[in-house]
C-alpha cells in the first residue's frame, strides 16, 4: 500500500517558538506545506483538543547500543522516544565499547537510520571516557556529532577540559559535562544527608557535583567556550548557573525529570529503583530545580532514560547500577508536577522539551516553528488525558520505573518524523 501522499492535522492548538494560535497543519513528502483554518488531506490525524507542537528533542538518553543490548537497543529505545513525544533523541557514549571514535559514531548512526525517531549520537570527549586523552573530536565532528560528553562520569583532570573546551570552541561544538566530583563521590550511592544517614548507606554530598559545576564556569570563563550541564540536581548549582548567565557566559544546562520530582527519602526501602546519578536530593533541591526550570536558568528537560535490566536492578541498593527510565513519562511527569504545580505554563515546558534543547544540541531539523516550508517533526499532545504510570516499563527493554503508580495529566497522541506518523493515537506505528 502506498503511504497517503498528504496528512492533515486536523483541530489542534499550535504551540510553537513563535508563539500560540489555533489551525489544522497540512503535510506532505516530509514537510509542512500549510498550516491554516479547514485542510483536508489524503490522511486525517485528530488533534482536536490537543496541541500541536514541534517534536520534543532529548539531549540526553543512554540508548545502551553497542554492547547492552539486553537492557535496551537503539530500536526500543527509540520506540519509547517516539511514544515519548521525541521526534530526535541524543545518545550518551557510555556504550560498550565507548562511542570514542569515528568508526563507533558510525556504527551507532547506521543503526539508527531505521528507527521511528532521528537518532543522534554525542561523542566522548577523552579515549575510553577514561578522562585521560583527548578522544579524536575532530573525526566524529565531522560525521556530524555536535555535543561531546564523558557523561556517566565528569573529566576530572582540570587542565584536560580547559584543553576539551579550547578545542570544542574551535570545532563550533559543546562540551557537555556530566557534573561529579569523583573523590566525593566514589563509593556512594545516594544523597549525603538525614536520609542517608538513616538509611547508614554512604552518601554523596551536593558538593560533588557542585565544585565542577563551579570549575567548568571557571573555565568557560577563561576559554569564552560554550558549556552544558547535564542533569543538574542542587540548588547550589542552580544557583551557580544563574550567576555565570547573567554574567553573561555561554551555560547551558538541563534538568531531568526525576530531579523535580522524587526526593531521597523515596530510597527509604531500599529499592534499587532509586537509585541514580547525580542521586535524588532533598526538597530543597527539588524546589530549587523547579524554580531554575521556571526562571530559564536551566533551559532544557532531558530525560536521562538509563535502562538497566531487571536482574541487575535487584542487587542490593548499594551493589545495583544507577538510573532510571524517562522516555515515556517526561512529558506527563512535567505538565503534572511543573504545570499543575503553578511553577511554568504548558507552553514554557514544551520550549524546554522541544526548542530549546534543540537549540542546544544544534538538532536542526527538530524544533522548528510550525509554519510552511518546516520540516514536519511534529508532536500533538492532549494536555487533559489522564493516566496511571503502570510497572510495564512500555516499550523499552527494562523495566526501571520509579513513578509506578503515580496519576499523571498529559498523553501524547500523535507523533510525526520526517513527515511519518510513527505514533497514532497513542500506538507505535512499527
Ligand atoms: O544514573 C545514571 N545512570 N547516571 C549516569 O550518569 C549514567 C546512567 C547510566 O548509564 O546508567
Amino acid at each position: 500500500m502506498n503511504p497517503p501522499r498528504t496528512i492533515a492535522l486536523r483541530g489542534g492548538r499550535i504551540v510553537d517558538a513563535t508563539g500560540e494560535r489555533s489551525g489544522d497543519v497540512l503535510l506532505e513528502d516530509g514537510e509542512i506545506v500549510q498550516v491554516g483554518p479547514d485542510l483536508s488531506g489524503d490522511e486525517t490525524l485528530d488533534a482536536s483538543g490537543a496541541i500541536v507542537a514541534p517534536g520534543f528533542v532529548d539531549l540526553h538518553a543512554h540508548l545502551r547500543q553497542p554492547g547492552k543490548e539486553e537492557a535496551e537497543t537503539i530500536e526500543s529505545g527509540s520506540r519509547a522516544a517516539a511514544l515519548g513525544g521525541y521526534t530526535a533523541v541524543l545518545a550518551m557514549p557510555n556504550t560498550t565499547p565507548p562511542i570514542d571514535t569515528a568508526a563507533v559514531v558510525r556504527e551507532v548512526l547506521e543503526l539508527g537510520r531505521g528507527s521511528l525517531v532521528d537518532v543522534h549520537t554525542s561523542g566522548a570527549i577523552t579515549v575510553g571516557r577514561a578522562g585521560e586523552q583527548l578522544a579524536p573530536m575532530a573525526e566524529m565532528a565531522s560525521l556530524g556529532v555536535r555535543v561531546f560528553t564523558d557523561d556517566g562520569t565528569g573529566v576530572q583532570d582540570d587542565r584536560l577540559m580547559r584543553r576539551a573546551l579550547e578545542y570544542a570552541s574551535g570545532l563550533g561544538v559543546t562540551l557537555a559535562q556530566h557534573c561529579e566530583v569523583t573523590s566525593l563521590s566514589e563509593g556512594t550511592c545516594m544523597h549525603e544527608g538525614y536520609w542517608s544517614s538513616k538509611l547508614g548507606l554512604p552518601g554523596q554530598p551536593a558538593e560533588a557535583e557542585e565544585l565542577m559545576v563551579m570549575r567548568d564556569i571557571a573555565l568557560a570563563r577563561m576559554t569564552g567556550a560554550r558549556i552544558h550541564f547535564q542533569h543538574l540536581s542542587t540548588a547550589g548549582s542552580v544557583a551557580m548557573v544563574q550567576g555565570a548567565r547573567s554574567a553573561g557566559l555561554q551555560v547551558t544546562s538541563e534538568a531531568a525529570p526525576h530531579h523535580f520530582t522524587l526526593t531521597d527519602e523515596c530510597c527509604a526501602d531500599y529499592d534499587p529503583t532509586f537509585k541514580v546519578h547525580p542521586p535524588l536530593r532533598t526538597t530543597e533541591d527539588v524546589a530549587a530545580i523547579c524554580s531554575g526550570l521556571a526562571e530559564g536558568w536551566i533551559d532544557a528537560i532531558a530525560t536521562d532514560h538509563a535502562p538497566h535490566t531487571p536482574e541487575s536492578k535487584e542487587l542490593p541498593f548499594d551493589q545495583a547500577p544507577p538510573g532510571m527510565l524517562g522516555l515515556e513519562y517526561a512529558l506527563a511527569l512535567a505538565f503534572t508536577e511543573l504545570v499543575d504545580g503553578g511553577h511554568m505554563s504548558e507552553t514554557e515546558v514544551i520550549a524546554a522539551m522541544s526548542w530549546k534543547p534543540a537549540a542546544i544540541g544544534g538538532f536542526e531539523s527538530h524544533g522548528r516553528p510550525v509554519s510552511e516550508g518546516e520540516p514536519a517533526n511534529l508532536v500533538v499532545v492532549d494536555p487533559s488525558q489522564r493516566w496511571r504510570i503502570d510497572a510495564g516499563g512500555g516499550a523499552s527493554r527494562s523495566r526501571n520505573v520509579p513513578y509506578v503508580g503515580r496519576e499523571v495529566r498529559g498523553k501524547v497522541r500523535h507523533t510525526i518524523v520526517g513527515g511519518r506518523p510513527v505514533v497514532i493515537n497513542g500506538e507505535a506505528q512499527q
